[in-house]
């Protein structure tokens, strides 16, 4: 007895006096592990007999219990310890300053990206978007342009070398692609706007290989011309901010649209600078019309049920006009200086509450 009362003050005072939490693994191994020594005094009763097996495994477990609550008690002081200890290095100081605002710049397409998007979205158009590796057939053919038209000679396509069959990927010279994806994979009513990057081999001061384009395509059962203007006059008096801004629909043609229309904005070239409002002159900003039933059939919606309208337009241009960006390769100089001048702050995000 008087040997397990010792064993026990023994085992006690060092797990008091233990420094860190592997040191009080190692007692706990050397007491009540495999072959630690309470472990091994409960083996050794086994052997005893039947009389005093009784009373002396009652003690042994006694101790081994009062141990096993010492080293439980200690780790979870240990555990305490730590947490304290982290908490203390993890202390935000809620009253510091907050960090300056990176000197990152959006770029002023992305930002036009959003602002058009912002317009559109607020009257019920949802985004999609396509590759910008085409088909012939998505970019061309279903769009009322089959291979021996005139217009496909005006693209200035990039073609992608003719597969074993003779067919030939392009990159797509329009967003319009995105029009046939969509009426092949959803029914009416459609609402979308589509931006995306284009290819065009064409290049100089005002015209870049790749560039960018927005387009717009509704396909419902009671749409018409009236629903066309609204919707692009709307959008042209908010992007540019200004309410009264003139405009008017000359006509045009498009294979994919008929009647085809081009929008002309209203600005003024007095004084020099091109000032966008009201003035004298007349700027070319879309092009847009009723969509070809033809384009209709091609994606297997019945024409004679549906009508829709589609516009697209150029985002390099629309940003230079609204930003009065001198020249179109600008755009794709990454130069720092130039994103200064004409980046927007990060968390300017564009909203038609806010005023774009
Ligand atoms: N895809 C035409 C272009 O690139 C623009 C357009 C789109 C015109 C939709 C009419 C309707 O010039």
């Amino acid at each position: 007895m008087d040997d397990l009362d010792r064993l026990q003050d023994e085992l006690l005072a060092r797990i008091d006096g233990a420094a860190d939490p592997a040191a009080l693994e190692a007692l706990r191994i050397a007491a009540l592990g495999r072959g630690g020594r309470i472990t091994a005094m409960m083996k050794d009763i086994g052997s005893l007999d039947a009389a005093q097996r009784r009373a002396a495994g009652q003690a042994l477990n006694a101790v081994k219990n009062a141990v096993a609550d010492a080293l439980a008690a200690r780790k979870s002081a240990f555990d305490a310890a730590a947490l304290d200890a982290a908490l203390v290095i993890d202390t935000i100081d809620v009253t510091l300053p907050p960090r300056p605002e990176s000197a990152g710049r959006i770029h002023p397409i992305s930002q036009t990206i959003d602002e058009m998007l912002a317009i559109f979205c607020e009257m019920g158009f949802t985004v999609a978007e396509g590759p910008d590796i085409e088909t012939d057939f998505n970019n061309f053919t279903a769009l009322n342009i089959p291979p021996e038209h005139p217009a496909r000679q005006e693209h200035d396509t990039f073609y992608l070398p003719s597969k074993p069959d003779g067919s030939r990927l392009v990159l797509r010279t329009h967003t319009s692609p995105v029009q046939i994806r969509t009426m092949q994979e959803t029914a009416p009513p459609i609402r979308i706007v589509v931006p995306g990057r284009t290819f065009r081999a064409d290049s100089d001061a005002t015209h870049s290989p790749m560039f960018h384009q927005i387009e717009g395509l509704v396909v419902d059962e009671t749409t018409h011309m009236g629903h066309l203007k609204g919707c692009l006059v709307e959008f042209c008096r908010a992007f540019f901010g200004i309410d009264d801004l003139p405009s008017r629909f000359r006509p045009s043609y498009f294979p994919f649209t008929e009647p085809s229309a081009e929008m002309d904005i209203g600005c003024s070239r007095a004084g020099g600078g091109l000032v966008i409002g009201k003035g004298a002159e007349w700027l070319e900003i879309l092009g847009c019309g009723m969509v070809n039933p033809r384009v209709l059939e091609n994606c297997g919606i019945d024409s004679t049920r549906y009508q829709g309208f589609a516009f697209g337009l150029g985002i390099e241009r629309a940003a230079m006009l609204k930003y009065g960006i001198p020249d179109l390769r600008t755009f794709y100089e990454s130069d720092l200086r130039w994103l200064r001048h004409y980046g927007f702050a990060a968390l300017d995000v564009p909203t038609l509450a806010a005023g774009l």
